[in-house]
């Protein structure tokens, strides 16, 4: 198949549920393949991790948008993502960036580690209540990230449910092709999301908080600038970027988990090997697939030539099953030599929430595996049809009975069993 149809095979329905076939049809003409005048496809790890962090390559800038997608300025959606930092170049970007890293403190992600445990916690007890099977996505692992994110941003509990709406809606602007339905209804989620968050900005300024918004909002009023626009978008990325791709991470995890026993069984003995499960939990069925930039110089990857303004559509999810850089690539292996997935892309624009999304699902999967030993499927999991952020629209499971409290020597009677 040549990679033009191997392309247009990728954004079929078929392709998006599973596109790891194609991908390797794809590879079989190279790490770089051209995919039309002046497209690029990149399936190979080392090219994929070169091009991200080449200084020659760029996010859409507005003049591509305009040259791409014409009409874009009216869509509250791209207009959201664009003027945030995922997708601006230098300086801006380094600016922004600079910014918001000030505000993602290490301190701050770290004290997460206890209301990620409670949420998840609390979670596990409402599963163990209800009677017969569940939704785990919608039971776990939505709840889980957007709890997670709207803790740290200081969003009131009560406001989450409507968060996961608005916040699922304008996801469908991050695909690689989108009809103008799901751009309609991206647009809705957007202008949701500005106007809560235009209210939270005005009520941390009035009253400031020891919460992530309070922190972007002093960066931005203490003179380095971030403009009220970009406030609102950067904003709206972090819980954007921040929940349903952590969603997907835990959907797609518990089933690779559930298919391996063998492999879960080592992980609930020994809740200290999660952080090497989680990286090949990624690797290995990565909840985003792919992202795109556009070259502004000439450039030669794979032994092909890439001219200036090309636009490259880097496979992520390709390039973690690169069997150069990973022997038997399709196999869930946690015990395998330096697993580096790029899952959170690399360079410049690698993810800002990849310390908090490794902890929420370190935390989790010991956690489920802990109290939950009989977690199995109670049906088929069904896939939502998204290529970009791959995941599960529902996952039914069985919850089983919890298991026994287990006494740690040397504990008081009664004194909880290990927590991971
Ligand atoms: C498993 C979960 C996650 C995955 C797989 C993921 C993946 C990614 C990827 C691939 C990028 C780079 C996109 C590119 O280069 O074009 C990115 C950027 C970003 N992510 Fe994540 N992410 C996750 C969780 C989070 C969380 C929890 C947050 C925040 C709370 C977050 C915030 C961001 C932000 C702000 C950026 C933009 C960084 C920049 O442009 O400089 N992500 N993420």
């Amino acid at each position: 198949m040549d990679p033009t149809d191997a392309l247009a095979l990728l954004m079929s329905p078929e392709g998006r549920l599973d596109p790891y076939p194609t991908y390797e049809r794809l590879r079989a003409h190279g790490p770089v393949v051209q995919a039309g005048p002046v497209f690029y496809v990149v399936t190979g790890y080392a090219e994929a991790d070169a091009i991200l962090r080449d200084a020659r390559f760029g996010v859409m800038d507005d003049a591509l948008r305009d040259q791409f997608m014409p009409g874009w300025r009216e869509s509250p959606a791209v207009v959201s993502i664009s003027r945030s930092m995922l997708r601006t170049n230098p300086p801006d970007h380094s600016r922004m960036r600079r910014l918001a890293a000030g505000a993602f403190t290490p301190r701050r992600i770290a004290a997460m580690r206890d209301v990620v445990r409670a949420q998840a916690d609390e979670l596990v007890d409402a599963m163990l209540a209800a009677d017969g099977p569940v939704d785990f996505m919608a039971a776990f692992a939505y709840p889980l990230p957007v709890g997670v994110i709207c803790a740290l941003l200081g969003v009131p509990a009560a406001d989450r449910p409507l968060f996961r709406r608005w916040a699922t809606d304008l996801t469908g602007v991050l695909e690689p092709e989108i009809t103008a339905d799901e751009l309609a209804v991206a647009d809705r989620g957007a202008a949701e999301l500005r106007s809560y968050f235009t209210e939270l900005v005005a009520a941390r300024r009035r009253a400031p908080a020891d919460d992530l918004t309070t922190a972007l909002v002093q960066a931005h009023d203490g003179g380095d600038r971030l403009s009220g626009d970009e406030l609102l978008a950067n904003l709206i990325v972090l819980l954007v970027a921040g929940f349903e791709t952590t969603t997907n991470l835990l959907g797609n995890g518990l089933v690779a988990l559930l298919d391996h026993p063998d492999a879960a069984a080592a992980l609930r003995e020994r809740p200290d090997l999660a952080p090497a499960y989680v990286d090949e939990l990624l690797r290995y069925d990565s909840p985003v697939q792919l992202t795109s930039r556009m070259s502004t110089a000439p450039s030669r990857y794979g032994d092909v030539d890439l001219p200036p303004e090309s636009w490259v559509i880097v496979l992520l999810g390709a390039a973690n099953r690169d069997p150069r850089r990973y022997p038997d690539p399709a196999r869930f292996d946690p015990w395998r030599a330096q697993i580096a997935p790029l899952s959170f892309g690399a360079g410049p624009h690698y993810c800002l929430g990849a310390a908090l999304a490794r902890l929420e699902a370190q935390v989790a999967f010991p956690l489920l595996l802990r109290r939950l030993p009989e977690l199995a499927l109670a049906g088929r999991p069904e896939r939502r049809v998204r290529l970009t952020l791959r995941g599960h629209a529902t996952l039914p499971v069985r919850v089983g009975r919890e298991a026994a409290p287990v006494t740690v020597p040397g504990t008081p009677p009664g004194a909880a069993g290990p927590t991971p």
